[in-house]
């Protein structure tokens, strides 16, 4: 990623996280909305995910710099979403639905740019959690 890249994810990032909380109710509402066949693997209620979510999203863009930083915990967040059902072709729903409401919420601050920056973005931390999500997998073959 290029340093305009980051600066543009970043002043994104500054210019909805006042709305963290707001971002992610409307995530949830918008996914679940839109696909209801996930609603199940969730549970019932939220609050608990919303405030990991919320952090997820923090941890990364703190170390958005750094990637080197954040590839093991994510990996190791992909990893745990193997035992949640996950499959790789959900995440780029995931991606979507994050990208539609952060839009909606930027308003007139947003731009097919941030669209394209966003989704590189969010399909670099997905290639990363997949693979977490294949080495949980071989080594639960492994194990039986
Ligand atoms: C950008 C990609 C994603 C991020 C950053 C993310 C983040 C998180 C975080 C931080 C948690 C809290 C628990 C933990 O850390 O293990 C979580 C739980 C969960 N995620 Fe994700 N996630 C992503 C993609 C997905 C996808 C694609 C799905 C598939 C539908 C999914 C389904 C779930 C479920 C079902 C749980 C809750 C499990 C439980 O508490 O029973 N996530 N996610």
């Amino acid at each position: 990623m290029d340093n305009a890249t980051i600066e543009r994810l970043e002043s994104s990032c500054k210019l909805l996280a006042p709305r963290g909380e707001e971002l992610v109710d409307q995530f949830y509402a918008r996914l679940f909305a839109e696909n209801p066949t996930v609603r199940p693997m969730f549970p019932e209620s939220l609050a608990d995910q919303k405030k990991k979510l919320l952090a997820a999203f923090v941890l990364v863009f703190e170390n958005i710099r750094n990637p080197e930083k954040i590839a093991e915990p994510l990996k190791k967040m992909g990893g745990r979403h193997q035992g949640y059902g996950t499959k790789a072709e959900h995440y780029p729903i995931i991606r979507d639905v994050i990208i539609y409401v952060m839009a909606e919420m930027a308003g007139n601050q947003w731009n097919d740019q941030l669209t394209e920056d966003w989704t590189n973005a969010l399909n670099f931390v997905a290639s990363i959690m997949v693979e977490g999500q294949k080495e949980a997998q071989n080594g639960s073959r492994q194990a039986a």
